[in-house]
């Protein structure tokens, strides 16, 4: 019996890899022995500098998920990949009742955490049914469920997560008789710069776990949904909150 966890031989792609917990993502699956490609608005040198001293098999690309004819054309030119992990987006803030500009960020943030996972979704999935396998990992937020941790939280992100998890069942339902999994994380509060610069007033006694998670947290999990041991599983969304959920 092989180890369903390894991922030696595995080919993944990673998006928003120069992020925590794309970071986090990324060291987890080359850990597990995968070869990583990583992309990111920016291309992602430091991470792939510290995988490349460890002797790891990583390449690493700048590449803006809201521009599908961009997108369309860097997955086109990598050739075969067995899994792709999703870890791009942003959190917005504003004030949805009394910002002028509000309706702007709203569009940016559509546009980044909606349309840029569609934009990949359809330049990676339809190549993996055709090969017949494949393993796909999405990252929503507790956002989507709860509207987030605190009340601070802003609608525009909150419709956004809130959209692409209704995207994971969709995707999910497309790709499954094709022998593809499409999967997601949905983080509670982890410890990165995107909740501590949220400005949300955590009161931990309020959070089950009395903490906030850490990004390997999420980046084990994420190797998980990418690895040959989650092959019947699809759908699902993975909530990984410290037990906030049960609140
Ligand atoms: N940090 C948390 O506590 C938390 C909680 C719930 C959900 N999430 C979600 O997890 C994901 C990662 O969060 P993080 O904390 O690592 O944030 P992060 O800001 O560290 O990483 C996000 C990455 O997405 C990239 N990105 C932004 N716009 C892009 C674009 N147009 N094209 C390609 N890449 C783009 C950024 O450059 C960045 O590297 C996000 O989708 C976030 O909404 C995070």
């Amino acid at each position: 019996m092989q180890n369903a966890f390894n991922l030696s031989g595995q080919r993944i792609l990673i998006t928003g890899a120069g992020g925590t917990l794309g970071g986090a993502t990324v060291r987890a699956c080359a850990m597990l022995g995968a070869e990583v490609v990583l992309a990111d608005l920016d291309a992602p040198e430091k991470i792939a500098s510290e995988l490349s001293a460890q002797g790891r098999s990583v390449s690493f690309h700048a590449l803006d998920n809201t521009s599908r004819s961009q997108v369309d054309a860097f997955v086109a030119s990598l050739g075969t990949i067995d899994a792709f992990a999703d870890c791009s987006g942003i959190y917005s803030k504003g004030d949805w009742l009394a910002d002028e500009t509000w309706d702007a960020l709203y569009e940016r943030t559509i546009d980044v955490n909606v349309r840029g996972p569609i934009n990949l979704m359809r330049a990676v999935m339809p190549a993996m049914m055709k090969r017949g396998h494949g393993r796909i990992a999405l990252t929503t937020s507790l956002a989507a469920r709860s509207a987030g941790t605190t009340l601070s939280v802003e609608p525009a992100y909150v419709a956004s997560k809130g959209a692409l998890q209704g995207l994971v069942h969709y995707f999910a339902r497309q790709a499954a008789s094709s022998g593809v999994v499409v999967n997601a994380v949905a983080p509670g509060p982890i410890e990165t710069p995107m909740t501590l610069a949220s400005g949300q007033p955590f009161d931990f006694a309020k959070l089950p776990t009395g903490r906030f998670g850490k990004p390997a947290e999420i980046g084990w999990p994420m190797a998980f949904l990418c690895s040959p041991g989650c092959t019947y599983m699809t759908g699902v969304v993975i909530d990984i909150n410290g037990g906030l959920h049960f609140s």
